[in-house]
């Protein structure tokens, strides 16, 4: 990622970057609620069998590509990171809080975080081997994830791997507070694996798996692997 400049209000701002009410409200509510989310995820694979195995279905599709950089976009305070960097993968994290990026850094001192966001990735063409969006699409709206995607097309070597984790449903709702009462003010958007996949295969995408977890849960959640169709 490259150089973030500090703004008088304390919101940071990439070159080019959006500074859209949404993604300062988003910035802010995670930089308020960074430490209680750190608590409440920083052990929570130990407890989800299903993603481990999509993750280790991720590093193995990693591995096979040739390995290089694997980017966690909105990687929150690293733990994911974290647990691919223990599957052999040169994992490293950009989140769009300063808040997490910190907590990332305290928590695993031997890798990369940076502050970023994924609506304006500073990550030079073709220079990551694969990245994953683990339920951080969650809060781009509609309207901007053809340029979130046609970024992760850009940076993407050919033939690398994307995973991305989401809520599945049709609703979208404000969430006002969370992770043990805290002020929020972020949209969460639920979709339906049949619009994400339309989204990549608009952006260049070929849709490799789709896994539901959860389908007779109220919160089921999805992950879906794809890569680079040839020629894009
Ligand atoms: C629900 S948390 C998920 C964090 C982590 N991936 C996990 O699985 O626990 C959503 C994360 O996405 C980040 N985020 C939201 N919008 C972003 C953007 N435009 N660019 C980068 N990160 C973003 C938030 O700051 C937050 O850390």
């Amino acid at each position: 990622m490259g150089e973030i400049a500090v703004l008088a209000d304390g919101n940071t701002s990439g070159p080019g970057e959006r500074t859209d009410g949404w993604i300062v409200d988003t910035r802010t509510s995670y930089d308020t609620v960074a430490g209680s989310y750190a608590d409440f995820v920083r052990n929570s694979l130990a407890r989800e069998p299903y993603l481990r195995a999509a993750l280790a279905l991720f590093a193995d599709l990693v591995h096979a590509a040739g390995g290089g950089p694997v980017a966690d976009l909105g990687c929150g305070p690293g733990h994911v990171t974290a647990h691919l960097h223990d599957l052999g993968v040169e994992a490293f994290g950009a989140d769009l809080s300063p808040a997490m990026v910190d907590i990332a850094r305290q928590d695993h001192p031997g890798l990369r975080f940076e502050v970023g966001s994924m609506t304006d990735l500073q990550l030079a063409d073709g220079s990551v081997a694969a990245l994953l969006a683990f339920w951080s699409l969650i809060h781009i709206p509609d309207d901007v994830i053809p340029t979130v995607l046609e970024h992760f097309r850009r940076v993407l070597r050919p033939g690398g791997p994307v995973l991305i984790g989401f809520h599945v449903g049709d609703q979208s709702r404000l969430k006002t507070e969370g992770y043990g009462g805290h002020p929020m003010k972020v949209h969460v958007h639920r979709r339906r694996p049949e619009q994400m996949s339309a989204w990549l295969r608009d952006a260049g995408f070929t849709v490799n798996a789709q896994m539901v977890f959860g389908p007779d849960e109220s919160s089921p959640g999805a992950v879906l692997i794809a890569h680079l169709t040839p020629g894009n």
